[in-house]
Protein backbone atom coordinates (compact mmCIF):
# COMPACT_ATOMS: atom_id res chain seq x y z
CA UNK A 1 0.00 0.00 0.00
CA UNK A 2 1.32 3.50 -0.70
CA UNK A 3 2.10 5.92 1.89
CA UNK A 4 -0.54 8.54 0.59
CA UNK A 5 -3.45 5.68 -0.10
CA UNK A 6 -2.81 4.97 3.75
CA UNK A 7 -2.95 8.70 4.65
CA UNK A 8 -6.22 8.69 2.79
CA UNK A 9 -7.60 5.85 4.94
CA UNK A 10 -6.41 7.31 7.67
CA UNK A 11 -8.03 10.85 6.87
CA UNK A 12 -11.63 9.30 5.72
CA UNK A 13 -11.55 7.61 9.32
CA UNK A 14 -10.77 10.68 10.94
CA UNK A 15 -13.64 12.21 8.92
CA UNK A 16 -15.91 9.77 10.33
CA UNK A 17 -15.25 10.18 13.34
CA UNK A 18 -15.43 13.96 13.15
CA UNK A 19 -18.96 13.34 11.50
CA UNK A 20 -20.03 11.86 14.31
CA UNK A 21 -19.27 14.33 17.09
CA UNK A 22 -20.64 17.30 14.85
CA UNK A 23 -23.60 15.52 14.18
CA UNK A 24 -23.87 15.30 17.81
CA UNK A 25 -23.31 19.07 18.55
CA UNK A 26 -25.94 20.17 15.48
CA UNK A 27 -28.50 18.00 17.37
CA UNK A 28 -27.73 19.60 20.16
CA UNK A 29 -27.37 22.98 18.58
CA UNK A 30 -31.37 22.25 17.64
CA UNK A 31 -32.55 23.26 20.86
CA UNK A 32 -33.66 26.68 21.37
CA UNK A 33 -30.70 28.55 22.42
CA UNK A 34 -32.70 28.81 25.85
CA UNK A 35 -32.86 25.53 26.52
CA UNK A 36 -29.09 24.29 24.82
CA UNK A 37 -27.03 22.10 27.21
CA UNK A 38 -23.98 24.00 27.08
CA UNK A 39 -21.75 21.15 28.74
CA UNK A 40 -22.64 18.78 26.20
CA UNK A 41 -22.47 20.47 23.54
CA UNK A 42 -18.68 21.73 25.03
CA UNK A 43 -17.79 18.38 24.94
CA UNK A 44 -18.95 17.39 21.68
CA UNK A 45 -16.45 20.79 20.25
CA UNK A 46 -13.40 19.13 22.24
CA UNK A 47 -13.63 15.82 20.79
CA UNK A 48 -14.02 17.38 17.49
CA UNK A 49 -11.23 19.92 17.65
CA UNK A 50 -8.91 17.09 18.90
CA UNK A 51 -9.66 15.15 15.90
CA UNK A 52 -10.06 18.10 13.51
CA UNK A 53 -6.06 18.97 14.73
CA UNK A 54 -5.16 15.20 14.15
CA UNK A 55 -6.50 15.56 10.12
CA UNK A 56 -4.87 18.10 9.66
CA UNK A 57 -1.52 17.47 10.61
CA UNK A 58 -2.98 13.90 8.30
CA UNK A 59 -3.36 16.58 5.28
CA UNK A 60 0.06 18.16 5.81
CA UNK A 61 1.94 14.70 5.74
CA UNK A 62 -0.31 14.35 2.40
CA UNK A 63 0.84 17.45 0.98
CA UNK A 64 4.61 16.65 1.35
CA UNK A 65 4.54 13.88 -0.50
CA UNK A 66 5.51 14.47 -4.23
CA UNK A 67 4.66 11.54 -6.68
CA UNK A 68 6.94 10.83 -9.39
CA UNK A 69 6.76 10.18 -12.96
CA UNK A 70 3.34 10.00 -14.41
CA UNK A 71 0.26 10.16 -11.72
CA UNK A 72 -2.27 7.10 -11.80
CA UNK A 73 -6.03 7.38 -11.80
CA UNK A 74 -5.85 6.18 -8.59
CA UNK A 75 -3.66 8.88 -7.46
CA UNK A 76 -5.53 11.58 -9.32
CA UNK A 77 -8.64 10.55 -7.77
CA UNK A 78 -6.74 10.40 -4.28
CA UNK A 79 -5.23 14.63 -5.24
CA UNK A 80 -8.88 15.52 -5.56
CA UNK A 81 -10.12 13.72 -2.20
CA UNK A 82 -7.00 15.58 -0.31
CA UNK A 83 -8.00 19.10 -2.22
CA UNK A 84 -11.49 18.45 -0.66
CA UNK A 85 -10.01 17.77 2.46
CA UNK A 86 -8.08 20.91 2.21
CA UNK A 87 -11.04 22.48 1.79
CA UNK A 88 -12.99 21.64 4.39
CA UNK A 89 -10.10 22.37 7.11
CA UNK A 90 -10.06 25.56 5.63
CA UNK A 91 -13.39 26.33 5.68
CA UNK A 92 -13.77 24.76 9.63
CA UNK A 93 -12.07 28.07 10.73
CA UNK A 94 -15.18 30.23 9.47
CA UNK A 95 -17.58 27.67 11.30
CA UNK A 96 -15.93 27.95 14.72
CA UNK A 97 -16.31 31.50 14.45
CA UNK A 98 -20.28 31.77 13.52
CA UNK A 99 -20.53 28.62 15.76
CA UNK A 100 -18.62 31.14 18.71
CA UNK A 101 -21.59 33.50 17.50
CA UNK A 102 -24.66 31.51 17.30
CA UNK A 103 -23.38 30.16 21.14
CA UNK A 104 -22.34 33.71 22.33
CA UNK A 105 -26.35 34.47 23.90
CA UNK A 106 -26.12 38.05 22.50
CA UNK A 107 -29.44 39.54 21.49
CA UNK A 108 -30.13 40.73 18.49
CA UNK A 109 -33.17 43.52 18.56
CA UNK A 110 -36.11 42.09 16.60
CA UNK A 111 -36.91 45.86 15.29
CA UNK A 112 -39.27 47.23 12.30
CA UNK A 113 -38.33 50.53 12.36
CA UNK A 114 -36.15 52.63 14.34
CA UNK A 115 -33.12 52.09 11.25
CA UNK A 116 -29.99 55.03 11.72
CA UNK A 117 -30.29 58.23 10.27
CA UNK A 118 -27.67 57.65 7.38
CA UNK A 119 -29.13 54.22 6.88
CA UNK A 120 -33.29 55.33 6.81
CA UNK A 121 -31.67 57.91 4.01
CA UNK A 122 -30.04 55.00 1.56
CA UNK A 123 -33.42 52.68 2.00
CA UNK A 124 -35.53 55.96 1.47
CA UNK A 125 -33.98 56.07 -1.90
CA UNK A 126 -34.21 52.38 -2.63
CA UNK A 127 -37.97 52.48 -1.77
CA UNK A 128 -38.39 55.37 -3.94
CA UNK A 129 -36.90 53.59 -6.73
CA UNK A 130 -39.18 49.95 -5.74
CA UNK A 131 -42.35 52.19 -5.50
CA UNK A 132 -41.75 53.80 -9.03
CA UNK A 133 -41.40 50.30 -10.41
CA UNK A 134 -44.33 48.68 -8.88
CA UNK A 135 -46.84 52.33 -10.41
CA UNK A 136 -45.37 51.28 -13.77
CA UNK A 137 -46.26 47.19 -12.70
CA UNK A 138 -49.94 47.78 -11.96
CA UNK A 139 -50.71 51.08 -14.63
CA UNK A 140 -54.56 50.53 -15.46
CA UNK A 141 -54.84 47.20 -14.15
CA UNK A 142 -57.34 47.36 -11.34
CA UNK A 143 -60.13 45.40 -12.81
CA UNK A 144 -63.50 47.57 -12.81
CA UNK A 145 -65.77 45.34 -10.25
CA UNK A 146 -62.28 45.35 -8.12
CA UNK A 147 -62.17 48.72 -7.89
CA UNK A 148 -65.81 48.60 -6.33
CA UNK A 149 -64.71 47.03 -3.68
CA UNK A 150 -60.93 46.97 -2.61
CA UNK A 151 -58.49 49.29 -2.66
CA UNK A 152 -56.30 49.24 -5.38
CA UNK A 153 -52.89 47.71 -5.17
CA UNK A 154 -51.23 50.46 -3.06
CA UNK A 155 -47.44 49.16 -2.31
CA UNK A 156 -46.14 48.59 1.21
CA UNK A 157 -42.51 50.23 1.38
CA UNK A 158 -40.04 47.56 0.41
CA UNK A 159 -38.03 48.36 3.61
CA UNK A 160 -40.86 48.49 5.82
CA UNK A 161 -42.25 45.02 4.50
CA UNK A 162 -38.66 43.46 4.22
CA UNK A 163 -38.12 44.12 8.10
CA UNK A 164 -41.35 42.38 8.89
CA UNK A 165 -40.56 39.30 6.68
CA UNK A 166 -37.16 39.53 8.61
CA UNK A 167 -39.03 39.71 12.12
CA UNK A 168 -41.47 37.08 10.88
CA UNK A 169 -38.55 34.25 9.73
CA UNK A 170 -36.81 34.84 13.03
CA UNK A 171 -39.95 34.21 14.96
CA UNK A 172 -40.40 31.23 13.23
CA UNK A 173 -36.80 29.88 13.33
CA UNK A 174 -37.41 30.74 17.49
CA UNK A 175 -40.87 28.56 17.14
CA UNK A 176 -38.73 25.46 15.21
CA UNK A 177 -41.12 25.34 12.75
CA UNK A 178 -40.55 22.78 10.54
CA UNK A 179 -39.39 23.51 6.61
CA UNK A 180 -40.89 24.75 3.94
CA UNK A 181 -41.70 27.89 5.54
CA UNK A 182 -44.91 29.35 3.80
CA UNK A 183 -46.05 32.93 3.41
CA UNK A 184 -49.36 34.11 2.07
CA UNK A 185 -49.87 37.55 0.98
CA UNK A 186 -53.30 38.16 1.59
CA UNK A 187 -54.52 40.55 -1.79
CA UNK A 188 -50.83 40.40 -3.07
CA UNK A 189 -51.80 42.41 -6.11
CA UNK A 190 -49.14 42.65 -8.98
CA UNK A 191 -47.43 39.98 -6.85
CA UNK A 192 -43.87 41.63 -6.00
CA UNK A 193 -44.41 41.41 -2.21
CA UNK A 194 -44.11 37.56 -3.21
CA UNK A 195 -40.66 38.28 -4.94
CA UNK A 196 -39.39 39.64 -1.88
CA UNK A 197 -41.02 37.06 0.58
CA UNK A 198 -39.23 34.47 -1.79
CA UNK A 199 -36.16 35.38 -0.54
CA UNK A 200 -36.90 34.84 3.19
CA UNK A 201 -39.41 31.97 2.93
CA UNK A 202 -39.29 28.77 1.18
CA UNK A 203 -42.64 29.30 -0.60
CA UNK A 204 -44.53 32.44 -1.15
CA UNK A 205 -48.46 32.44 -2.10
CA UNK A 206 -50.46 35.56 -3.20
CA UNK A 207 -54.04 35.74 -2.57
CA UNK A 208 -55.54 38.16 -5.15
CA UNK A 209 -59.59 38.38 -6.44
CA UNK A 210 -58.51 40.91 -9.33
CA UNK A 211 -57.93 39.14 -12.42
CA UNK A 212 -56.10 42.02 -13.86
CA UNK A 213 -53.23 42.00 -11.44
CA UNK A 214 -53.15 38.35 -11.51
CA UNK A 215 -52.22 38.03 -15.01
CA UNK A 216 -49.64 40.65 -14.47
CA UNK A 217 -48.17 38.88 -11.16
CA UNK A 218 -48.31 35.43 -13.38
CA UNK A 219 -46.22 37.21 -15.88
CA UNK A 220 -43.82 38.89 -13.89
CA UNK A 221 -43.16 35.29 -11.46
CA UNK A 222 -42.59 34.18 -15.35
CA UNK A 223 -40.19 37.18 -16.51
CA UNK A 224 -37.72 36.55 -13.50
CA UNK A 225 -38.41 32.64 -13.30
CA UNK A 226 -39.33 32.41 -9.45
CA UNK A 227 -40.52 29.11 -9.40
CA UNK A 228 -41.36 29.16 -5.39
CA UNK A 229 -44.05 32.10 -5.53
CA UNK A 230 -47.74 31.49 -6.94
CA UNK A 231 -50.68 33.51 -7.12
CA UNK A 232 -53.46 31.71 -6.89
CA UNK A 233 -56.76 32.54 -6.15
CA UNK A 234 -59.28 31.20 -3.37
CA UNK A 235 -58.71 30.68 1.20
CA UNK A 236 -55.98 29.06 3.15
CA UNK A 237 -55.03 29.31 6.75
CA UNK A 238 -52.47 26.35 6.27
CA UNK A 239 -49.43 29.36 6.73
CA UNK A 240 -46.58 29.66 8.63
CA UNK A 241 -46.85 33.72 7.75
CA UNK A 242 -49.77 35.79 6.81
CA UNK A 243 -49.35 39.32 5.67
CA UNK A 244 -52.38 41.63 4.83
CA UNK A 245 -51.52 45.25 4.04
CA UNK A 246 -55.37 46.63 4.10
CA UNK A 247 -56.76 44.91 0.90
CA UNK A 248 -60.47 45.63 1.79
CA UNK A 249 -61.41 49.46 2.21
CA UNK A 250 -64.58 49.02 4.18
CA UNK A 251 -63.55 48.94 8.26
CA UNK A 252 -66.50 46.00 8.81
CA UNK A 253 -65.64 44.28 6.30
CA UNK A 254 -61.96 44.52 6.73
CA UNK A 255 -62.32 43.51 10.85
CA UNK A 256 -64.31 40.40 9.90
CA UNK A 257 -61.01 39.17 7.70
CA UNK A 258 -59.00 39.90 10.29
CA UNK A 259 -61.11 38.09 12.86
CA UNK A 260 -61.50 35.19 10.35
CA UNK A 261 -57.33 34.71 9.83
CA UNK A 262 -57.09 35.06 13.76
CA UNK A 263 -59.30 32.57 14.77
CA UNK A 264 -58.13 30.26 11.71
CA UNK A 265 -54.52 30.53 11.73
CA UNK A 266 -52.76 27.99 13.77
CA UNK A 267 -51.13 28.93 16.99
CA UNK A 268 -48.00 30.28 16.37
CA UNK A 269 -48.83 31.94 12.93
CA UNK A 270 -46.97 35.16 12.39
CA UNK A 271 -49.38 37.62 11.34
CA UNK A 272 -47.72 40.63 9.22
CA UNK A 273 -50.05 43.56 9.62
CA UNK A 274 -48.73 46.67 8.64
CA UNK A 275 -51.31 49.25 9.73
CA UNK A 276 -52.41 51.36 12.91
CA UNK A 277 -56.17 49.91 13.76
CA UNK A 278 -55.31 46.43 13.29
CA UNK A 279 -53.48 46.41 16.46
CA UNK A 280 -55.64 49.09 18.37
CA UNK A 281 -58.84 46.78 17.05
CA UNK A 282 -57.54 43.73 17.91
CA UNK A 283 -56.71 43.86 21.65
CA UNK A 284 -58.64 40.99 22.84
CA UNK A 285 -57.91 38.71 20.08
CA UNK A 286 -55.72 35.84 20.98
CA UNK A 287 -53.02 37.44 18.79
CA UNK A 288 -49.87 39.24 20.72
CA UNK A 289 -47.91 42.00 19.31
CA UNK A 290 -43.92 41.10 19.19
CA UNK A 291 -42.69 44.01 17.24
CA UNK A 292 -44.50 47.03 15.71
CA UNK A 293 -47.15 45.48 12.43
CA UNK A 294 -45.92 41.76 13.43
CA UNK A 295 -48.24 39.46 15.78
CA UNK A 296 -48.42 36.04 16.53
CA UNK A 297 -51.51 34.48 16.85
CA UNK A 298 -52.52 31.61 19.33
CA UNK A 299 -49.76 31.74 22.47
CA UNK A 300 -50.91 33.78 25.43
CA UNK A 301 -49.15 37.31 26.48
CA UNK A 302 -46.35 35.31 28.97
CA UNK A 303 -45.99 33.17 25.65
CA UNK A 304 -46.10 35.42 23.09
CA UNK A 305 -43.06 37.43 25.37
CA UNK A 306 -41.04 34.19 25.79
CA UNK A 307 -40.85 33.75 22.03
CA UNK A 308 -40.09 37.70 21.78
CA UNK A 309 -37.42 36.86 23.87
CA UNK A 310 -35.94 33.35 21.97
CA UNK A 311 -36.36 35.17 18.82
CA UNK A 312 -33.78 38.03 19.63
CA UNK A 313 -31.50 34.96 20.18
CA UNK A 314 -31.72 34.30 16.27
CA UNK A 315 -28.57 35.65 14.47
CA UNK A 316 -29.57 37.83 11.70
CA UNK A 317 -29.12 35.91 8.52
CA UNK A 318 -31.64 35.13 5.73
CA UNK A 319 -30.22 32.52 3.88
CA UNK A 320 -32.16 32.85 0.14
CA UNK A 321 -33.95 28.81 0.24
CA UNK A 322 -32.27 28.15 -3.17
CA UNK A 323 -28.93 29.42 -2.07
CA UNK A 324 -26.65 26.25 -3.19
CA UNK A 325 -25.23 24.05 -0.85
CA UNK A 326 -21.63 23.63 -0.64
CA UNK A 327 -21.13 20.12 -2.35
CA UNK A 328 -17.22 19.75 -0.09
CA UNK A 329 -18.48 20.78 3.00
CA UNK A 330 -18.53 17.08 3.94
CA UNK A 331 -18.37 16.56 7.74
CA UNK A 332 -18.97 20.06 8.44
CA UNK A 333 -22.58 20.39 6.51
CA UNK A 334 -24.61 19.16 9.65
CA UNK A 335 -23.36 21.96 11.76
CA UNK A 336 -23.52 24.36 9.16
CA UNK A 337 -27.06 23.63 8.38
CA UNK A 338 -28.20 23.52 12.17
CA UNK A 339 -26.05 26.93 12.51
CA UNK A 340 -28.40 28.76 10.05
CA UNK A 341 -31.19 27.33 11.60
CA UNK A 342 -30.30 29.48 14.26
CA UNK A 343 -30.24 32.76 11.80
CA UNK A 344 -26.34 31.98 11.24
CA UNK A 345 -24.15 32.45 8.01
CA UNK A 346 -20.83 31.56 7.05
CA UNK A 347 -18.74 34.95 6.74
CA UNK A 348 -18.23 34.05 2.81
CA UNK A 349 -22.34 33.35 2.81
CA UNK A 350 -23.65 37.11 3.72
CA UNK A 351 -24.76 38.93 1.45
CA UNK A 352 -21.29 41.72 0.94
CA UNK A 353 -23.15 45.04 0.19
C1 LIG B 1 -53.29 47.62 -0.50
S1 LIG B 1 -53.13 46.40 -1.74
C2 LIG B 1 -51.84 45.36 -1.11
C3 LIG B 1 -50.66 45.28 -2.03
C4 LIG B 1 -49.53 44.36 -1.63
N1 LIG B 1 -50.01 43.24 -0.85
C5 LIG B 1 -48.44 45.14 -0.91
O1 LIG B 1 -48.42 45.12 0.31
O2 LIG B 1 -47.59 45.77 -1.53
C6 LIG B 1 -54.58 45.46 -1.49
C7 LIG B 1 -54.85 44.36 -2.53
O3 LIG B 1 -55.87 43.47 -2.00
C8 LIG B 1 -56.71 43.04 -3.09
N2 LIG B 1 -57.97 42.57 -2.47
C9 LIG B 1 -58.96 43.31 -1.93
N3 LIG B 1 -59.94 42.52 -1.44
C10 LIG B 1 -59.55 41.25 -1.61
C11 LIG B 1 -60.14 39.98 -1.31
N4 LIG B 1 -61.31 39.87 -0.71
N5 LIG B 1 -59.43 38.84 -1.63
C12 LIG B 1 -58.25 38.93 -2.25
N6 LIG B 1 -57.65 40.10 -2.59
C13 LIG B 1 -58.30 41.25 -2.28
C14 LIG B 1 -56.83 44.27 -3.94
O4 LIG B 1 -57.19 43.96 -5.27
C15 LIG B 1 -55.38 44.85 -3.86
O5 LIG B 1 -54.59 44.33 -4.88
Amino acid sequence: MSDTQELEEKARQIEGAIAVELEALAELMAHPPAQSAPAAMKQRLVAAKRLISKLRKTSNAAQKIVASGRKTQSQRRRDIYFQGLRHRLRKWNRVQVTYDQAIAQTPTPLTVGDTPAHFAQQLEVIDHVYTAIYGLLRADTQDDRAALLGYPDIPLTLSRFSACCHAALRLCLAQQKPRPLRFLDVGCGVGITLLSAARVFDRATGLEFDPGYVATARNLHIAVGSDRVEVTAGDAMDFDVIYFFKPIQSREKMRALEHRIIAQARPGTVLIAPYMDFATDNPHQPCHSIVRYVHVVGLTESQANALGQEAQMIGPAIIPPDQDKDPKAGFLAPLIDALAQRGFALKEDRPQI
